[in-house]
């Protein structure tokens, strides 16, 4: 639409530059005074707000401020604000170049029609072009309703540049208010999803259509609240406190992975001490000596990276398994982990899922990954078979079995069965294997295997009325020992080496050390099928 000039046209220089100032007023100092006040009344910061504090001071450069929506439906041709509903640019963060979107609820609810999508659209693709992570910030009421099929096609294009992105550059999308219908979804293609507690919300469909399709009474919070997708669905990764948090925890977690997929992740300089230290020692004590006691293994990764440094990713989602990033001797290390305070650090379809993505994003991004196991096994029973633990636990073998980067392994006390084979086994591709005098490597735990193997021998100590748990105790010691120890599974190579807990530390730095170079490719094919 041709728009009458409100003002005389600018013929000198001087004039020029004043009408850029007063467009500049309009298209950022005026709306930004305005979204202030709205969005502090409801607790929470402005699209730019937050962005020039998730970057470097005065780093933000932003683009595509004068854009405008081109829509005259529902008579949308009298407000047609400049920037539409999103502010998108680059700047850095500790340095380090990085492109963002930041969704501007009070535009049109942040939705996306056509422009506010060709404004995502345009920044993604700079950020691929140039090899640097996207962030979004997502504070949005889905599709524009007003602009129909256009603004549904415009989420498409951000699905495939997402999907495109997804293993190049590191995409991460933190939700600062609703993500509602189609907005949930690029979120979900990206490698880490933050969640704001109490501000904010992603569903599809949210509380009024599911009362009139279901009849299900549920609100906002509890159906798509930072809670509900941090702890049951595991849509996101990380619950934080409030805005600040939820910014914090992206710088941190940017100072783990590199740009892209060609570059290798930030290394610090750190000079380990390569001598077993007192702090070391306390790990030989942490083992109970009975099997059935459990023990956190965050106290082993907390002893084992550069200053106890861990950052967790999805701490309250399938808690049996713990995933994370910590450095050692400054360089990024993905950690993947059983928590035998946990279910004894049972393998379930949840911990298999989560545990393969974080594989796969560590390999995409040429992080090595150290696996510490204690797990009894998969977790039995119809709830787990029925829901697909054959398919879906499938996932986390075929990640490992893909990945390239270096692949170290310890074993701390259990290891049985698939469970053992599926946590970085040497024959799906580990390069260095340990594992701890406290370690059972066996089919399965002594008890069960006394009860199938043992049991013409259990029935005549019971029919001669002997101490039948005595028996069976020592029948059950005695398989562990001789069948379940460490020294067979290293007899065979299968393992690389026996260590003492003390040890550890050293040992997994000088093993990484020593892949370092490690060079390792997969057949050229179009892609994969990993079982979905
Ligand atoms: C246009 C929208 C909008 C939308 C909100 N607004 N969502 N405008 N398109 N999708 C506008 C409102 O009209 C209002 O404008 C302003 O944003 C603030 O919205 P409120 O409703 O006043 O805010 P609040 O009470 O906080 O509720 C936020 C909300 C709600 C929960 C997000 O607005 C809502 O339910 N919106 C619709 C969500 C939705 O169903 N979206 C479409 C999904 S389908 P004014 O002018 O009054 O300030 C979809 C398809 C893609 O996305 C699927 C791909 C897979």
């Amino acid at each position: 639409m041709t728009e009458e000039p409100t003002q005389p046209v600018p013929a000198t220089t001087a004039s020029k530059l004043a009408d850029l100032k007063q467009r500049y007023h309009e298209a950022v100092d005026a709306p930004e005074a305005v979204a202030l006040e709205k969005q502090h009344a409801r607790g929470k910061k402005t699209a730019r707000e937050r962005i020039e504090q998730l970057l470097d001071a005065g780093s933000f450069v932003e683009i595509d401020e004068y854009v405008r929506h081109r829509t005259t439906a529902f008579g949308m041709d009298a407000k047609r604000p400049y920037g539409d509903s999103v502010v998108t640019g680059t700047g850095t963060i500790g340095g380090r170049q990085v492109a963002v979107y930041s969704q501007d609820f009070t535009t049109f609810g942040g939705s996306l029609g056509e422009v506010a999508g060709e404004k995502i659209v345009k920044i993604m693709e700079l950020a691929l072009r140039t090899g640097v992570p996207i962030i979004g910030m997502l504070d949005s009421g889905g599709a524009r309703i007003q602009e129909g099929v256009v603004a549904l096609g415009k989420y498409g294009e951000i699905f495939r540049l997402n999907t495109k992105s997804s293993g190049v550059i590191p995409q991460i999308s933190i939700i600062m208010g609703p993500a509602a219908g189609g907005a949930v979804y690029s979120p979900a293609l990206t490698d880490f999803v933050i969640m704001v507690d109490k501000t904010s919300q992603m569903f599809v469909t949210g509380p009024d259509v599911i009362k009139t399709v279901t009849g299900e009474d549920v609100g906002f919070e509890e159906l798509g609240g930072a809670l509900t997708h941090n702890k049951i669905s595991g849509v996101s990764h990380y619950l934080a406190a409030d805005e600040d948090d939820a910014l914090d925890y992206v710088a941190t977690l940017l100072g783990f992975i590199p740009d892209n997929n060609l570059t290798d992740p930030p290394v610090y300089d750190v000079a380990p001490e390569m001598e077993t230290t007192d702090a070391d020692r306390q790990l030989n004590t942490l083992i109970p000596d009975s099997p059935n006691q459990p023990y956190d293994m965050l106290t082993v990764i907390e002893h084992i990276v550069d200053d106890g440094d861990f950052l967790e990713v999805q701490p309250l989602f399938s808690p049996n398994i713990v995933i994370g990033l910590g450095r050692i001797e400054g360089r990024s290390v993905g950690i993947i982990a059983n928590q035998p305070n946990v279910m004894a650090g049972t393998l379930n379809i949840d911990a298999g899922e989560k545990a393969a993505r974080f594989v796969r994003f560590c390999d995409a991004f040429s992080i090595p990954i150290l696996t510490l196991v204690d797990t009894p096994g998969f977790l039995p029973g119809t709830d787990q078979e029925w829901t697909g633990i054959i398919r879906r636990g499938a996932k986390l073998l075929y990640a490992y079995a893909e990945a390239t980067v270096p692949l170290v392994t310890v074993i701390a006390r259990k290891a049985y069965g698939g469970a053992y084979i599926v946590m970085g086994s040497k024959q799906l591709g580990a390069d260095i294997n340990l594992a701890w005098p406290t370690a059972e490597i066996a089919v399965m735990g002594g008890q069960g295997a006394v009860n199938i193997l043992y049991r013409s021998e259990i029935k005549r100590a019971t029919d001669a009325g002997e101490d039948v748990h005595a028996v069976r105790t020592k029948l059950a010691n005695d398989y562990t020992y001789n069948v379940a120890s460490p020294f067979l599974a290293a007899e065979r190579g299968e393992l690389d080496g026996i260590v003492e807990p003390a040890a550890t530390r050293v040992a997994v730095i000088k093993a990484l050390r020593a892949l370092r170079t490690k060079r390792a490719s997969l057949p050229s094919k179009k892609h994969g099928n990993i079982p979905l």
